[in-house]
Formats: structure tokens, C-alpha cells, sequence
């Protein structure tokens, strides 16, 4: 079992009190359309942190904007302390994140074999002490059955949810010390969405890596996650617990 070692390995050896992620003030959108503005959110180590928030509320605008895809137009993004703010997406994943997009992450005529090598050859040094790949390889399929028991058929005969398997994955595979995933659940049956969240769960449990998770199944997101964050239109309207997020009025915030 690849175990996550303390925070303080997977950190280079030094204790520090910045989250893996920090994001102040960020405003955001696409040309004069402002789609964010004034979102903050803190992921720490080992966490799972969600956002939350209705379609075209600026979920996956947070996520491009926090990887590099979309250059910020006001606020900060620090990873592990050291800001990356509007830096590109090659560094932005140099440094450590890797993201699940929305949609397709796998390449379908490639075998799963094939896409799971693809994504450890794009990887850069990622961590202090990076595992051998085949490690993560093997933790990897171990951790996915259906990928070990179908690692030579092509992702193109898989079904969505298992799809979505190979993609997260793909981004284990880079050893990343954030993952950030958008809308995983996206056109899965229910069974499967649940299935899906548990995998990422297990990941962020199993191996520590810190998640930050966009989703619209409220209810399932909060089952799985530490913290919440909730935008609405691009404005924050909710931050805290699952706990918390319980007693309010949803209405308000979707
Ligand atoms: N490339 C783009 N160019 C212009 N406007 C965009 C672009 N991408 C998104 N938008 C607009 O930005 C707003 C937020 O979109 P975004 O995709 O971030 O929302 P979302 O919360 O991820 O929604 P969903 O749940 O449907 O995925 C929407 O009004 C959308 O139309
Ligand atoms: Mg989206």
C-alpha cells in the first residue's frame, strides 16, 4: 500500500501553517463578462474541500482560473505558500496540481494501459520525493478494480463511470498535490455517482492528497467532504462545514 507519509514529508521536510491552496479576492471571466468576483477558498493538507454552486455559477471559471486557463483579473492563488497567480497551466501542474475536466479526460482509442503511461510521461517532478511510477501504477489499478481487470481494452468501449475512473486516475498518476476535479459525477446514474465520489474520497484518504471537488449533487458532496464552499453567480454566499451547510436554508444559496 503507497501510503501518504506525514505532511511534513509530502511538504519537503519542512512543518508550515500555509494550506496547500490558497485563493484570495479572485475575480475572473472572459473578456469584459466578469464571472467571478471577490471568491476566496482555502484547501489544507489532506483535505477535501468542495464547491458547490448552480450551473453557470462560475465553478469550473474558479477551477481554469486557479490552474492557469484562465488568467485571474484581480486576487491571488498561492500553492503550498508561493503564489502562481496567472502563471500557465504547464506550471501551475509542474507545481503540483492536476486537474479532472469536465467532460472527457481519457483518450478513447488508447488502451487504459496506455492512457495511465501517457499521464505519468507528461508528469514532472511533482514532489519532494516522487514514488517510482510503476508504484503508483500499481496502487492505481489496485485502488480502481476495473481498470486492473480491463487494463488492455481501449477507454473508448468504457462506460461514463468508469471513464471518470481512468481520469482520476490519470491525474494520480503525476502525484499531485492538489486534485482538482470538475463535476465528476457529470451524466452517471446515481449508483455510480456515488461510486465515484467514494474513489475520490478513498484517494484523498488513502494517499492524503488534497481535493478540491466541484459538484452540483449537493447531498452526496457533503457525505464525502470536509469543508464546503457555495457561489452563487460567481459571488460567495456559503463557507463551512457539512455540518453547518445542514442547517441552512439551501434555497438561498442555489
Ligand atoms: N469560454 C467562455 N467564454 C465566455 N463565457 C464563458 C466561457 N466559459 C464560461 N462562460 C460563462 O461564464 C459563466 C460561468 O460558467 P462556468 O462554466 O464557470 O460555470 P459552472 O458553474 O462551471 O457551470 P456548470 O455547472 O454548468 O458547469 C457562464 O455564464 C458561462 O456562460
Ligand atoms: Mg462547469
Amino acid at each position: 500500500m503507497l501510503s501518504a507519509g506525514t505532511p511534513e514529508a509530502r511538504n519537503g521536510g519542512t512543518a508550515t501553517a500555509e494550506p496547500v491552496l490558497r485563493v484570495d479576492g479572485l475575480t475572473a471571466g472572459y473578456g469584459k463578462h466578469v464571472v467571478l468576483d471577490g471568491v476566496a477558498l482555502v484547501v489544507g493538507e489532506g483535505e477535501l474541500v468542495a464547491l458547490l454552486g448552480h450551473n453557470g455559477a462560475g465553478k469550473t471559471t474558479a477551477l481554469r482560473s486557479i490552474v492557469g486557463q484562465v488568467r485571474p483579473k484581480a486576487g491571488s492563488i498561492h500553492l503550498d505558500g508561493a503564489a502562481v497567480t496567472g502563471m500557465s497551466p504547464a506550471v501551475t501542474a509542474k507545481r503540483g496540481m492536476s486537474m479532472v475536466p469536465q467532460g472527457q479526460g481519457v483518450f478513447p482509442s488508447m488502451t487504459v494501459e496506455e492512457n495511465l503511461r501517457l499521464a505519468a510521461a507528461v508528469a514532472t517532478r511533482r514532489s519532494s520525493n516522487p514514488r517510482p511510477q510503476d508504484e503508483v501504477r500499481a496502487f492505481v489499478l489496485d485502488m480502481f478494480g476495473i481498470l486492473k481487470r480491463r487494463h488492455k481494452d481501449k477507454a473508448g468501449s468504457f462506460s461514463g463511470g468508469q471513464r471518470q475512473m481512468l481520469a482520476i486516475g490519470m491525474a494520480l498518476m503525476t502525484q499531485p498535490r492538489l486534485m482538482l476535479l470538475d463535476e465528476p459525477s457529470t451524466g452517471l446514474a446515481p449508483v455510480l455517482v456515488d461510486e465515484v465520489l467514494a474513489a475520490v474520497r478513498k484517494v484523498n484518504q488513502e494517499l492524503g492528497t488534497s481535493v478540491l471537488l466541484v459538484e452540483q449533487d449537493t447531498k452526496r458532496v457533503l457525505a464525502v467532504s470536509d469543508r464546503v464552499y457555495v457561489i452563487k453567480l460567481g459571488v460567495p454566499v456559503f463557507d463551512g462545514t457539512p455540518a453547518e451547510m445542514h442547517q441552512q436554508d439551501w434555497s438561498q444559496l442555489f
